[in-house]
């Protein structure tokens, strides 16, 4: 079977060194915060060019209390897209504020702009671009319009420019991310000094010394054995990020274009997923679903049609190009170091599907 993401085969020449980093962490008895949780946070604010960087339990957190922190919550609007994971709106939800969907642009599947400034309201508090699929957003055309950003670039660590506008910039470390955690785990960056230090007391129950408790938060800490192992990883995130670079215009090379609509390469593009646009998807999965290789399609419901956000009043049609991507998106297996033989069958069952044989 050929999966879509193949983290294992990622991580394996670096078991030995896991196995190390993680008899420090035995050894020190520190589990909570400590100096694993300390270092990774000041590398990767060092990688991503930010001054703070703030570790929590998962990029869903991540979100909930960058909104907080920012101030965000009941009788506010931010705007976020429809085609991008639950998390993005059901976080705004949870902060007390209400999702205002906007439409995707067809060919990036990110934020469109100009649908984005016709829903800004008076109460709208920020806009949160989402870098799908590992895709950088817009970010300069967004800011131009006046309202602060807040990045879900929980699918974009390593792409360009992401975490270099947003008030904060939120990461997951779900092990099929770009960089992963071998668990749940998620990041904070954030731009701004007051911003971050409320981010850093709400993920530990509001308090700066563990006696004080000024703010209502929560427990959202990202543990030091996944620190350990992200800071193994985060060396590696060029390279692998780079490996996706290529096994994307590998697929291009290859002649997938000829039967689907495949991705349009910009520079900085990290290719979390690799998804093609098709009209044809049900027949081109279940081909590949017989060949033994997993695809997968994003979204299929996207978020202002699903029940829980019923509340908000969109119906089908509201959001025409989100839900034409939803339909026909399907996202083929691609990795950091993914060879070109597996590549070379998923293309070959393809076109085979559509009654192409392969050059
Ligand atoms: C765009 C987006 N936002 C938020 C999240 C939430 O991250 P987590 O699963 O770590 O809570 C995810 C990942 O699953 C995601 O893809």
């Amino acid at each position: 079977m050929i999966p879509l993401v193949d983290v294992k085969a990622q991580y394996a020449p670096l078991i030995p060194e896991l196995k190390e980093c993680f008899a420090e962490v035995l050894e020190s008895g520190r589990f909570i915060f400590g100096p694993e949780v300390e270092a990774f946070e000041h590398e990767s604010a060092t990688y991503l060019d930010v001054p703070h960087a703030i570790g929590v339990a998962n990029g869903t957190d991540a979100l909930v209390l960058s909104l907080e922190a920012m101030g965000i919550g009941s009788g506010d609007e931010v705007i976020c897209p429809s085609f991008t994971f639950y998390a993005t709106s059901e976080a705004i939800a949870r902060a007390g504020a209400t999702p205002v969907f906007a439409d995707i642009d067809p060919v990036s599947l990110n934020l469109d702009p100009a649908d984005v400034a016709a829903r800004i309201t008076t109460r709208t508090k920020a806009i949160m671009p989402v870098h799908l699929f590992g895709r950088p957003a817009p970010l300069a055309e967004l800011a131009s319009l006046g309202l602060p950003l807040i990045e879900d670039a929980a699918q974009a660590f390593g792409a360009a420019g992401v975490a270099s506008t947003g008030v904060c910039s939120t990461f997951s470390f779900f092990p099929t991310k770009n960089l992963f955690a071998l668990g749940d785990g998620g990041l904070v960056a954030c731009r701004d000094d007051e911003v971050a230090e409320r981010v850093r007391m709400l993920r530990f129950h509001g308090s700066r010394d563990k006696q004080t408790f000024e703010l209502v938060g929560t427990n959202s800490r990202l543990d030091a054995i996944h620190a350990a192992a992200l800071r193994v990883f985060l060396p590696r995130l060029a390279g692998w990020n780079e490996g996706r670079r290529l096994g994307a215009a590998r697929y291009a090379e290859l002649g997938l274009g000829d039967v689907v609509e495949i991705p349009v390469d910009e520079p900085g593009h990290v290719y979390h997923m690799y998804v093609v646009r098709t009209q044809d998807r049900a027949r081109i999965s279940a081909a590949l679903k017989e060949a033994g290789i997993a695809s997968a399609s994003y979204y299929v419901t996207p978020l202002h049609l699903q029940p829980a956000m019923r509340y908000l009043g969109y119906g089908p049609g509201s959001l025409p190009e989100t839900e034409r991507a939803a339909a026909e998106n399907l996202a083929l297996p691609l990795w950091g170091c993914i060879g070109a033989d597996v590549q070379e069958q998923v293309v070959a069952t393809v076109l085979a599907s559509a009654g192409v044989a392969a050059a």
